[in-house]
C-alpha cells in the first residue's frame, strides 16, 4: 500500500455532513450526537440532537446516504434544514467512504463555516476511477484527525494547488495508526500554520522522517508526537528536526533507537520544553539532550547509571529502569517531580534529595529495599511522613531482603529488632570506599583526649 499517499488523500478529503437519516441519540454528553447509518430513518430522533455541537456518523457505507444526491439537486434545501444547527465538530466512524462523494461533500462542507474540526475513525476510502475535481472550495476546518484509516493511493488524480489556501490555514493534524510511512514534502511545506502534529503508531522510519520534515516543512510546529513508529537513529531524528525553532513538545517514545557512533552531537531546537524518550531502548544517556527542557521522560528503558545536568529540569521520570541507586541530582536544582519506581534501589538516602528545595513528589515504590537497616527505613519514613514527598507510600514500599522481612511493607517492619549500624549502612551503600571512612577516622583523631599526643600516621 502506498501509505504515503494516504495522507495526501485524507488532506484532500474535506468532509461529508451526515443528517436526516438513521437513528440519532445523544452520547457522552448533551453536546455529542451519534447517528447510526445502519438503522432505519427516524427523523424524530434527530430532534433530540438539536443542541449538540459534535455530530458523529457511525457505521455503514456513505454511498447509501441519500443526502449527497439531494445536495446535487437542491443545495439550498439542505442549507435551510441545517441552518440552525450549531455543529463545530464532525466525526465519521466505521464507514466506507467512496471517493466519488468527495467533491460534493466538500462543497457541502464549505457552506458550514462553524465546523472547525473533523475526525475520521476506522474509515476506508474507496478509490474512484475519475479525476477528483477539488476546485473552488473554501474550507474553514482548522483541525483534522484520522485514526486507523485506509485509502488507495491518490497518484495524480488530485491537484493539490486547488486546496492550497485551506491547507495553509490548518492548525491541527493527526494521522494515527494508519500505516503511514512519510508525508510528501510538497504537503509539509504547504502546512505553514500547523502547530500540532500527531503521527503516532504509524510506520515512519528514519528516511520517512527525513523526507517529511524537508527544508521549510511545518515552520510553526509546536507539538510533535511520533510515538510508536520505527525510528532507529536518534542523531538523524535530531538533525531532521533541528530547524523546527518553535517546537516545545516532542514525543519520541516507543521507538527503538540503536547505539551509534556520534562524532559531532546534534543540537535540538532550544525551544523544546517537554521531551519524551520513554521506551526507546536507552541503556545510558550519552547523547545530546535539549538544553532547556523542563519535563523529561526516560521511563521504561534499561538505564543503569545516569548523571544529568539540566538546571531548568522540573520533572524527571525514571520509572521502570535498572537503577541500583539514586542518580546524582546535583545538576538538577529545579527538580519538582521525580519518579524512581520499578528500579533496583535498595535504599533511599535523604541527603542530596533534601537539597532539592522545590521537590514535592517522589515516587519510589516497587524497588528492592533492603530492610536490614533501621536507618534505611527511617529515612524513607521521614520522606513519606514529615516531608510528605511519597505519593505511593506505604503500599508500594516492600522489603526484598532480608529473608525474615521479605514482602513486608516497609512501615510494618518492627524497627526495634533491627541491628544494623551506620557503618554497615555505609558499606552497603553504592561506591563506599576508604574515603567514605576518612572523615570518621579524622574525627576520632581530633578528639581532645588525643590532641596532646603526637600523631604519627
Ligand atoms: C471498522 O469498520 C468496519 C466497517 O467499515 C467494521 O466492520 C469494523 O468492525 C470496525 N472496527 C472496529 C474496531 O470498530
Ligand atoms: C489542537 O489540538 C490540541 C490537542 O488536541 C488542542 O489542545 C488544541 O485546542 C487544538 N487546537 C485547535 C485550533 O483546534
Ligand atoms: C515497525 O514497527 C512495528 C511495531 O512497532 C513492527 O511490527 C514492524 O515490524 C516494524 N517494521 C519495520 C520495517 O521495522
Ligand atoms: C511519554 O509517553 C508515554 C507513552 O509512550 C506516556 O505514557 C507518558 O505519559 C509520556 N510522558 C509524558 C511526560 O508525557
Ligand atoms: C542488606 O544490608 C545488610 C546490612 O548492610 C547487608 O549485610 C546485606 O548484604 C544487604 N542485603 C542485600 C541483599 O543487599
Amino acid at each position: 500500500m502506498h501509505a504515503t499517499w494516504a495522507v495526501v488523500f485524507f488532506l484532500l478529503f474535506g468532509f461529508n455532513l451526515p443528517k436526516a437519516k438513521g437513528n440519532c441519540y445523544l452520547e457522552k454528553s448533551q453536546e455529542h450526537c451519534v447517528c447510526s447509518l445502519l438503522e432505519r430513518i427516524n427523523i424524530q430522533t434527530l430532534l433530540h440532537c438539536l443542541q449538540a455541537t459534535t455530530y458523529e456518523l457511525r457505521g455503514g457505507n456513505l454511498k447509501q446516504f441519500a443526502v449527497f444526491s439531494i445536495i446535487h439537486t437542491s443545495p439550498e434545501l439542505i442549507q435551510y434544514i441545517l441552518g440552525g444547527v450549531k455543529v463545530c465538530k464532525l466525526i465519521f466512524t466505521n464507514l466506507i467512504v467512496p471517493e466519488v462523494l468527495l467533491p460534493t461533500a466538500m462543497q457541502f462542507a464549505a457552506s458550514f463555516p462553524q465546523v472547525s474540526e473533523l475526525e475520521f475513525i476506522n474509515c476506508t476510502f474507496v478509490k474512484s476511477a475519475d479525476q477528483l475535481d477539488t476546485d473552488g472550495f473554501d474550507l474553514k476546518v482548522s483541525s483534522l484527525h484520522f485514526h486507523k484509516v485506509m485509502a488507495a493511493p491518490l497518484d495524480d488524480r488530485v491537484d493539490i494547488s486547488s486546496l492550497r489556501s485551506w491547507l495553509e490555514t490548518l492548525e491541527n493534524l493527526s494521522v494515527t495508526e494508519s500505516e503511514v510511512t512519510s508525508i510528501p514534502c510538497k504537503i509539509s511545506t504547504v502546512l505553514r500554520a500547523l502547530r500540532f502534529l500527531d503521527l503516532s503508531g504509524n510506520r515512519f522510519q528514519d528516511q520517512g522522517i527525513e523526507k517529511s520534515f524537508c527544508k521549510g516543512a511545518f515552520p510553526q510546529l509546536q507539538v510533535l508526537k511520533l510515538h510508536g513508529n520505527n525510528l532507529t537513529s536518534y542523531e538523524t531524528v535530531c538533525q531532521t528536526l533541528a530547524h523546527l525553532n518553535q517546537l516545545t513538545h516532542l514525543d519520541l517514545s516507543q521507538n527503538d533507537f540503536v547505539p551509534e557512533l556520534v562524532s559531532s552531537p546534534c543540537l535540538w531546537p532550544p525551544s523544546l520544553r517537554v521531551f519524551n524518550l520513554s521506551s526507546t531502548g536507552f541503556e545510558h544517556i550519552d547523547r545530546s539532550l535539549p538544553p532547556d527542557i523542563e519535563i523529561l521522560d526516560l521511563s521504561a528503558n534499561h538505564i543503569f547509571t545516569l548523571d544529568l545536568s539540566i538546571p531548568g529540569l522540573k520533572e524527571l521520570y525514571l520509572s521502570h529502569n535498572r537503577l541500583p541507586s539514586i542518580p546524582s541530582v546535583k545538576g538538577l536544582p529545579s527538580l519538582e517531580v521525580l519518579s524512581l519506581d520499578h528500579n533496583q534501589l535498595s535504599q533511599l538516602p535523604t541527603e542530596g534529595l533534601l537539597h532539592l528545595k522545590n521537590l514535592h513528589s517522589l515516587k519510589a515504590g516497587h524497588n528492592l529495599y533492603n530492610c536490614s537497616c533501621r536507618q534505611t527505613i527511617k529515612e524513607i519514613q521521614d520522606l513519606a511522613t514529615s516531608k510528605a514527598l511519597l505519593p505511593d507510600w506505604p503500599h508500594d514500599y516492600i522489603c526484598s531482603s532480608p529473608l525474615d522481612y521479605q514482602d513486608y511493607v516497609l512501615n510494618e517492619v518492627p524497627l526495634s529488632s533491627l541491628q544494623c549500624s551506620r557503618a554497615a549502612m555505609l558499606r552497603q551503600g553504592s561506591g563506599a570506599t576508604l574515603l567514605t571512612y576518612l572523615p570518621l577516622v579524622l574525627s576520632l583523631l581530633s578528639l581532645p583526649a588525643y590532641r596532646t599526643q603526637p600523631i604519627v600516621l
